[in-house]
């Protein structure tokens, strides 16, 4: 069976209001430009907070130019559009004036996987706003190596050979391999700093799929290395295959019952909880917030997304909203305090250095 790739790349080209949200008729230039497209397979477009999102299924393989190409294109327009409404931030992410092949280091972020399908194959879309690709180190390390989290790893012996992780020190730009469960503790020695240490892409071990074809994939550019300053946080994107040697459907979104620490928020420099809602209330609204993650599930078939299905759109996760909500008020009451607001090596991407500079020369030293 011929292999498939299914993409995410994302972009803020501008938020309605402020930061809050995707104004509903930069969706439709977006709809309109992929379906005059011959190169995919399918395409839903949607949006996390103010980010536009773009998932697409093609046999491109990853990194295709013509893929990266077509979604510049569509954020290009979508930004006349944003300027034309007079939108927030119009073309925020849109870091280059020419595409160059990738959009990879021109602002947009990326998550994407090529494998050969299985005869029923559900993929979930992560989409995240106010945070940053760390955000998901925590629930990718619970669906795949966590037992206490995904049943699956105990008592299906499909499951019980794990998985590997391949981790990237995005500060000194390299990448290892990690393998479950035998490396578990230095596994988490790494990825517990979210701020430098993300998890790329997972890959199975044994024999029931491909080892080389990913599992997982997340989203890790870095928008203020990329742009030299603060102009928004590089909210990630993540795509995870389900079912059949792999963690269950319910076992890839029970790390969303928990309504997890993240950095992001309030001009990109603050913790706050995740609130995983359905697209409706992905609006980041109190103090630009929480942090919201949305996850739609696909049963892909030749090349068909057959979705999206709004998993987090359940009462079942009421009670994680409600703990983020809480969660949210107790950490506001700090306000300008850490932990609430970020250590200052986290700040140094933001406007506070202005702050710094022009108190510097009022320091005298102290013997
Ligand atoms: P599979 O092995 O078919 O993925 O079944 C596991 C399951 O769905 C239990 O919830
Ligand atoms: P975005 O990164 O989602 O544009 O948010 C920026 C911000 O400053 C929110 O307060
Ligand atoms: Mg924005
Ligand atoms: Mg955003």
């Amino acid at each position: 069976m011929s292999k498939i790739t299914f993409s995410i790349i994302k972009a803020d080209v501008g938020g309605y209001p402020g930061h809050a949200n995707v104004h509903p008729e930069l969706i439709e230039v977006a709809q309109e430009n992929l379906k005059k497209s011959d190169i995919l397979e399918d395409f839903h477009v949607t949006h996390c907070g103010d980010d536009l999102e773009l998932l697409m299924t093609h046999r491109k393989g990853e990194d295709s130019e013509e893929i990266h190409s077509l979604a510049w294109d569509t954020f290009q327009k979508a930004t006349e559009k944003a300027k034309e409404l007079g939108l927030y931030g119009a073309g925020q992410d849109m870091l280059s004036d020419a595409f160059s092949g990738n959009v990879k280091g021109m602002g947009p972020g990326v998550a994407e996987m090529e494998f050969t399908p299985r005869k029923a194959e559900p993929v979930v879309a992560f989409l995240m706003d106010k945070t940053e690709p760390g955000a998901f180190n925590l629930p990718i390390f619970k669906m795949f190596a966590d037992p206490f989290n995904t049943a699956g790893l105990v008592i299906d012996p499909s499951l019980h050979n794990g998985f590997r992780f391949e981790i990237w020190d995005i500060k000194e730009s390299k990448k290892i391999i990690m393998e479950t469960p035998e490396e578990i503790y230095d596994i988490l020695a790494l990825i517990g700093a979210k701020g430098r240490f993300v998890i790329k892409r997972v890959f199975p071990k044994g024999d029931k799929l491909p080892n080389d074809e990913p599992v997982a994939a997340i989203s890790t550019e870095k928008l203020y290395q990329i742009a030299g300053e603060y102009v928004g946080k590089d909210d990630p994107v993540a795509l995870v295959r389900a079912q059949s040697g792999l963690p269950a459907l319910g076992e890839v979104l029970e790390p969303f019952s928990h309504a997890f620490l993240v950095s992001g928020w309030m001009r990109g420099s603050h913790n706050g909880p995740i609130m995983p809602v359905g697209v409706k209330n992905a609006i980041c609204t109190r103090f630009d917030g929480p942090p919201r993650a949305v996850a739609l599930g696909f049963q892909v078939k030749d090349g068909k997304m057959n979705g999206p299905a709004d998993l987090f759109d359940d009462p079942a996760f009421d009670p994680v909203r409600e703990q983020s909500a809480r969660i949210a008020d107790y950490m506001r009451r700090h306000g300008p305090f850490e932990p609430h607001r970020l250590p200052l090596e986290d700040m140094e991407y933001t406007t506070l250095p202005g702050v710094m500079k022009n108190l510097k020369r009022r320091f005298e030293s102290v013997d």
